[in-house]
């Protein structure tokens, strides 16, 4: 089974960025742990901090991939191309955020794209992408909504 992994705006500093929040690992670090944990899943990472190619990528892989795990960083707050790209694929969808987006500023409790994923993870650090893999597997082989 295929899953795409797709990060949005500022998650590739991750490890470097305001670690208090968001931890000193970085993504490709925690990536290669992730991949050894689910062997039989051909795992895709992709990272942009550009609106349109994130929008480009959900419609590369919406109709193919098994599962599509995003964390959109900001446009999380802001992206109706996002919401409206997501809406337009096949592919389930799970919105994942590293921190707690509710124990945050004020806009950040607001997702444009919940609506339109699977569900959403936000507070379990870079664990949520497993938990969301979980997931996704679970719906492939039919066990899940
Ligand atoms: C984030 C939360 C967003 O509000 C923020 O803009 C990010 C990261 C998270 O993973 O916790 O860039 O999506």
């Amino acid at each position: 089974m295929k899953i795409q992994i797709i990060n949005g705006p500022n998650l590739n500093l991750l490890g470097k960025r305001e670690t208090s929040v968001y931890g000193s690992e970085s993504f490709e670090t925690f990536l290669e742990t992730l991949k050894k944990r689910f062997p039989a899943v051909e795992l895709e990472y992709y990272q942009s901090n550009v609106e349109g190619e994130l929008v480009n990528k959900l419609h590369d892989v919406g109709f193919s991939y098994d599962g599509i795990i995003i964390n959109a960083g900001a446009y999380t707050h802001t992206s109706v191309a996002i919401h409206d790209a997501i809406g337009g694929i096949k592919t389930p969808v799970v919105e994942v955020h590293i921190s707690n987006v509710y124990a945050r500023e004020e806009f950040r409790h607001k997702s444009l794209i919940t609506s339109k994923c699977a569900g959403m993870l936000t507070g379990f650090g870079l664990e949520g992408y497993a938990l969301a893999m979980h997931y996704l597997i679970q719906k492939s082989e039919g066990k899940s909504q």
